[in-house]
């Protein structure tokens, strides 16, 4: 991004400290405390924050919330099923499988604005596949399992999905503005069900470095990590800007999209969309879903340990402000809507404002809390805050503030 920082180096994180067990961790009914060590030192440089305190956060949040990753593959096979000029010649439509194991691919949809030579990226999963995010008929249907919930026939893709979620995905207005957009489909890295047969993490996925362990990852994690080899793909292509590759989601996906941006810092920004519990929101005021309620239904997106802190949330040594502190110093915007209590737009709000003295360690002190702000109100620009009218939803107006923002950084 133009105003953007050179891309920091995530140092080694230290494995071999052991955790204390939770349900031995003492209550901390306030926030646990964002720039103070372990050992009790304050975090008063860029420095210590990067060499010491970042990889401490780093390492807690995976171990108590979404678990370890593997490491990246040192290369992923790429068959390109399609590349052509869309109808309307305003973009170039790619479509390209990545292998990322045996029998495991990802299908990334990619436009790219004819005429933009490197054009920044927004980069999304998606809930339905491909083919429902537009009516481009060209879009392959995902060879994915889809559950009927989400249009699935017998746990297939079908042609009556298509386009029954493109009023949430709007291409157009991206292409128009000079941005490229790419997508997969979440199901292609790991089904959204507690068995795992399917998915990155279930039997199927032969290669040592995915065999699961203590730890290691739950269902957002992996989704996380499948986003990371599609910016290895995009990094890589010429008609877009790899440096420039805005990491989004809505809310499953916005939790996603926080931890992918968290855990991997060529994301050049994040925004998250009504992502609330285990994304943007706090878990300890416990307003709309709370962590009883996430684990006990949604429980494989996470770490077993994460379970032990259902109705127990002031015993976690870490609440949802230390996921957004590993973004900074780069562009964090948090979007909440009024009536999606579920998502609990004030604890979205207040993580925000107590991840932002991360930034401000690096001099970028511009988020000036002054309470919960009005609808429309866009607070701060890095990080930045934004609640609008209505429910849980994607609209045309949320890609036009995202744009907006993004602007702001990458042209
Ligand atoms: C459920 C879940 C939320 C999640 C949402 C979604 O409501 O409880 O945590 O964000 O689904 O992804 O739509």
């Amino acid at each position: 991004m133009a105003a953007c920082h050179a891309p920091l180096t995530l140092p080694e994180l230290d494995r071999e400290t052991p955790f204390v067990a939770p349900m031995d961790l003492p209550a901390t009914p306030g926030l646990p405390e964002l720039l103070t060590l372990s050992t009790g030192e304050r975090v008063q440089t860029e420095r210590d924050w990067l060499e010491a305190r970042r990889p401490e956060i780093a390492r807690t949040m995976e171990h108590y919330v979404y678990g370890t990753a593997p490491e990246p593959p040192s290369e992923t096979r790429a068959t390109v099923m399609e590349e052509r000029l869309t109808e309307d010649g305003k973009a170039w439509r790619e479509q390209v499988r990545l292998h990322l194991d045996e029998g495991i691919s990802i299908d990334l949809l990619v436009y790219t604005p004819v005429g933009v030579e490197r054009a920044p990226c927004f980069l999304g999963l998606n809930f339905w596949g491909n083919h429902a995010t537009t009516h481009d008929p060209m879009v392959l249907l995902s060879e994915s399992w889809v559950p009927s919930s989400r249009g699935g026939q017998d746990g297939k893709a079908n042609d009556a999905q298509r386009g029954k979620r493109a009023d949430r995905w709007d291409y157009e207005q991206a292409i128009s503005r000079g941005w490229a957009v790419a997508t997969l489909y979440h199901g292609d890295i790991d089904p959204d069900t507690w068995t795992t047969d399917d998915g990155i993490r279930g039997p199927r996925a032969k290669s040592e470095r995915l065999v699961p362990g203590p730890h290691s990852w739950g269902t957002l994690r992996a989704w996380a990590w499948g986003l990371s080899r599609a910016l290895d793909h995009l990094v890589e292509n010429p008609r877009i800007d790899g440096d420039r590759v805005v990491v989004h989601g809505h809310s499953r996906n916005g939790k996603t999209a926080l931890v992918a941006g968290a855990y991997d810092e060529r994301f050049a920004g994040v925004i998250s969309n009504h992502s609330g519990c285990g994304g943007a929101a706090l878990s300890r005021p416990a307003r709309g879903e709370t962590v009883e309620r996430i684990v006990r239904v949604l429980g494989y997106w996470f770490t077993e340990d994460f379970w032990s802190f259902a109705d127990r949330e002031e015993h976690l040594p870490l609440d949802q402000h230390f996921l957004l502190a590993l973004i900074a110093p780069r562009p964090l915007l948090v979007c909440s809507a009024i009536e999606d209590e579920w998502a609990d737009p004030l604890g979205e709000y207040q993580a925000v404002e107590a991840a932002a003295p991360a930034w401000a360690l690096f001099g970028i002190d511009d988020f000036k809390a002054a309470g919960f702000p009005e609808t429309g109100d866009l607070v701060g620009t890095v990080p930045a805050y934004h609640v609008r009218e209505g429910g849980h939803s994607v609209v045309s107006e949320d890609w036009t503030l995202w744009i907006d923002w993004a602007d702001q950084f990458a042209r």
